[in-house]
């Protein structure tokens, strides 16, 4: 009995290593990836092709003040220009969530038109501190080639006149 516990024993530590091991391996296979791209919104209020829309607001509707609720379909181009090449459309809402009218929430889906991730969408949530240089969003998750991800957007206004805007998107994701 004596020399049969006695191995038993000494197993343990091998077993033990092995249990370690595997489960290092586990966690390399789903360690997850990483994507960064980077796209144009473009948020146009007034002028012709209008594609954001304040549609309810409280005393003072305009897109910049506390309690307006705009819908919007903007497109995601790949540069800065207008005209610049679609990748996507924005569609859903943002409300004006600050007394002092300095942040959007924003609440809405990038739908994906181009050929690498069309139909594909990410869920934006998060609070657009508009003034600010640089500011960031949630990512909340995706679908199609995006589902399960989660990620952020570091946004910043590369335009703006009157209450239109372009706004560059750096946004970085994990995939599991
Ligand atoms: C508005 O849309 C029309 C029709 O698609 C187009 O011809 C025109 O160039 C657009 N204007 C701007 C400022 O995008
Ligand atoms: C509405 O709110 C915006 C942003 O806070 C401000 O610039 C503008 O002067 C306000 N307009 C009125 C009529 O109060
Ligand atoms: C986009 O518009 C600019 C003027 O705003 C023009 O110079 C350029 O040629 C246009 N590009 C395309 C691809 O239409
Ligand atoms: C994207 O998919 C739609 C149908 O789901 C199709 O009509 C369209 O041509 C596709 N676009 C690209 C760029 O592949
Ligand atoms: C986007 O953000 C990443 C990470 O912060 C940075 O390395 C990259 O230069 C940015 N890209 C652009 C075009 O700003």
């Amino acid at each position: 009995m004596g020399p049969v516990i006695f191995s038993r024993l000494s197993m343990f530590p091998a077993v033990l290593f092995l249990i370690v091991m595997v489960g290092c391996s586990n966690a390399e296979e789903s360690a997850p990836m990483e994507t960064n791209m980077v796209f144009y919104l473009q948020d146009w209020v007034t002028g012709p092709n209008v594609t954001a829309v304040p549609v309810a607001g409280l005393k003072n509707s305009t897109v910049l003040g506390f309690g307006t609720i705009t819908v919007i379909d903007d497109a995601v181009t790949e540069g800065i220009e207008r005209n610049s090449t679609q990748v996507g459309r924005a569609q859903g809402i943002y409300v004006n969530s600050a007394l002092d009218g300095s942040d959007l929430h924003l609440a809405f889906s990038i739908v994906f038109t181009n050929e690498k991730y069309n139909g594909s969408t990410l869920e934006i949530q998060g609070a657009d501190r508009w003034p600010l240089t640089q500011r960031e969003v949630s990512v909340v998750s995706g679908t199609g080639m995006f589902r399960f991800v989660r990620g952020y957007a570091v946004l910043e206004t590369a335009y703006f006149s009157g209450f239109n805007a372009v706004i560059k998107w750096n946004v970085t994701l994990r995939h599991y």
